[in-house]
């Protein structure tokens, strides 16, 4: 898979609560090495504006809501997050960025590598010469 797609988990729907949860190459196309959170971002932020080499990510919105904004060097597509249900797989090598957080949003991000920062291109010009010359 290299195209960023909203995944639809599975959701037990209860009176005591509901629930859903997301297992490694079952629901998402990796093996997770590696999660992070975003919290008590001020409503109104923008986060994340890089891409990676190699690093894969699931996004879901465990609360709140929250705009992920992925560029291709080409196009750009906005997916709003707003349900603990769901979420967005970002395949390497997109520009992302994370914005219009609510106030009390928590992000949950999944991610396919180990924290590494010579992975990320923060650059948006670097990022579109690493387009150009096909190297992500
Ligand atoms: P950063 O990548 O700047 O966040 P954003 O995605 O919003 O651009 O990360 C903030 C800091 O956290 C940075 O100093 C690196 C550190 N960090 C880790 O140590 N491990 C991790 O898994 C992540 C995602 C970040």
């Amino acid at each position: 898979m290299n195209r960023p797609q909203i995944i639809t988990l599975p959701k037990f729907l209860d009176a005591r609560g509901n629930l859903s949860f997301v297992e490694q190459e079952n629901h998402i196309p990796f093996v997770i090495r590696r999660t992070y959170w975003l919290y008590d971002v001020p409503g109104g932020e923008s986060r994340g504006g890089h891409a990676y080499k190699e690093n894969q990510e699931f996004i879901v919105a465990l609360s709140g809501s929250f705009d992920v904004v992925l560029d291709d060097g080409i196009e750009k597509k906005v997916f709003t997050l707003n349900r603990s249900y769901y979420g967005l797989y970002v395949p390497k090598g997109l520009w992302r960025e994370m914005e219009n957080f609510s106030t009390n949003s928590l992000a949950l991000i999944i991610s396919s590598t180990d924290y590494d920062a010579t992975d990320y291109i923060r650059d948006y010009s670097v990022f579109l010469k690493y387009k150009k010359n096909g190297e992500i």
